[in-house]
């Protein structure tokens, strides 16, 4: 069996913490989609580390790491990330397999994002710039480089004719945009060279066979629900599926080989980039959110906008994923708040809905709030779930009553060690 671990808003609800925390219990951590758009924090032992492309178990001894064909992987930024592990001494080369049907981001991707975000001016998606969508676009056009073509001799005439075409194709923008192609393709060159210091595997096989020698495997998502090209707040999405439809897709998981599927949520809400917002706060418990949770993007150190938990969207996404547990992320940065806010309806062009409807901006859904008593004590030292205080239990309660999910943990700072098993 296969269990998925995912994001159930707009990302950064902290997976890569838990992937960390849960990795003891698996054989195999496979990513399924995104690329380095997602900056997985994890901290232990004094260390704080991102990953963006790397599966969050590489820090565990025995835990292989694959990234699936559902990835894009940018080679100058996977270079990078390795580079940055070599001070924890770890076997990559035996603990890190690259799926050949992986999509390679190209510099070229990252100029045409570049170009359709100041293109689209106002309407900008926030993109993290990473060339996510042009790259997802060229898979699904059918156009696009894998990993497995750098087997080939004659791949870098098929990364020419490529990139020949994505800078007509930036021509087109009446945008300007400026760059030097030979330093970014000599970085690109480099970065190649690197990842075929790799094993590049035919992923979905790898993971047909340990699933006959019953191996466990954890997914592990990126991003958010709210943000997969289908579900999300399109087009304030990203370009891949982040729901658990990703994880057969992006690994070749069959259906009925899901096991449990783990969904992450924060004890607030928290976006960033462009899109609708319903819970969004413009006030001082927005400013207090950001602030202690300390809501900077990890991957572009953008500040998150912040609000409170909207249980419209989760309900939907823990339907959409069929979610068998959830872990709550941050309560700690809810201590102090006199008075928490949930969102449990919305009022829809004059009505009260409870589902999520096609419009979620701000001139058509308006947030109805059920008020409860927060708390005061200071979590972050706490290890055990009797001794978490009864508000914060009745927040817990009301969130697994209506989800009808359990929360199983309840995490209450960034260390692996602030972690409460309920
Ligand atoms: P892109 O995937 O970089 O094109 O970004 C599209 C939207 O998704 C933007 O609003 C980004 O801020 C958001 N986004 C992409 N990756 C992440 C992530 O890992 N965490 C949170 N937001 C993300």
């Amino acid at each position: 069996m296969v269990d998925l671990l995912l994001g159930l808003q707009w990302g950064d609800e902290g997976k890569g913490k838990i992937v960390d925390v849960l990795t003891k219990d698996y054989d195999i951590i496979a990513r399924f989609q995104g690329g380095p758009n997602a900056g997985h924090t994890l901290e232990f032992d004094g260390i704080k580390h991102v990953l963006h492309t790397i599966p969050s178990g590489i820090f565990h001894k025995n835990a292989i790491n694959i990234v699936g064909n559902g990835v894009v992987i940018d080679p100058v930024i996977f270079k990078k990330e390795l580079d940055n592990l070599d001070k924890f001494n770890i076997d990559i080369v035996s603990k890190l397999f690259i799926s050949r049907k992986a999509h390679l981001i190209l510099p070229t991707h990252r100029l045409l994002d570049a170009a359709s975000e100041a293109a689209k001016g106002k309407a900008k998606i926030g993109s993290t710039l990473k060339g996510i969508g042009p790259t997802y676009m060229d898979k699904t056009g059918r156009n696009g480089m894998r990993v497995g073509d750098l087997e080939f001799d004659n791949w870098k005439e098929k990364y020419r004719a490529l990139a020949n075409k994505h800078e007509a194709m930036i021509g087109f923008y009446d945008v300007d945009i400026q760059y030097d192609l030979e330093e970014l393709e000599a970085e690109f060159y480099e970065g190649v060279a690197t990842l075929k210091n790799l094993r590049f595997i035919d992923s979905e096989e790898y993971i047909f066979s340990a699933q006959d020698k019953g191996e466990k495997i954890l997914a592990e998502g990126a991003q958010g629900s709210l943000l997969d090209i289908d579900f999300g707040t399109y087009p304030y999405v990203t370009s891949s599926n982040t729901t658990a439809a990703g994880a057969c897709t992006g690994l070749g998981v069959a259906p009925n080989k899901i096991g449990r599927v783990l969904g992450i949520f924060k004890a607030y809400t928290t976006r960033v980039g462009s899109g609708p917002f319903p819970t969004e706060l413009f006030d001082e418990d927005g400013e207090t959110m950001g602030r202690v949770g300390n809501e900077f993007g990890a991957t572009t150190g953008r500040p998150r906008r912040c609000g409170w938990l909207d249980l419209v969207a989760l309900k939907y996404t823990v339907k959409i994923n069929g979610v068998t547990e959830l872990m709550m992320m941050k309560a700690d940065v809810l201590s102090g708040f006199k008075s928490i806010k949930v969102c449990t309806a919305y009022t829809y062009k004059g009505e009260e809905i409870t589902h999520l409807p096609y419009n979620v901006e701000s001139e058509y859904v308006t947030p109805i709030y059920k008020e409860m008593k927060g708390w005061a004590k200071d979590l972050t030292k706490l290890t055990k779930a009797e001794e978490l205080p009864s508000t914060l239990n009745d927040y817990i309660e009301f969130l697994e009553e209506q989800l009808n999910v359990p929360i199983k943990i309840v995490s209450v700072g960034p260390d692996r060690l602030q972690t409460i098993h309920r």
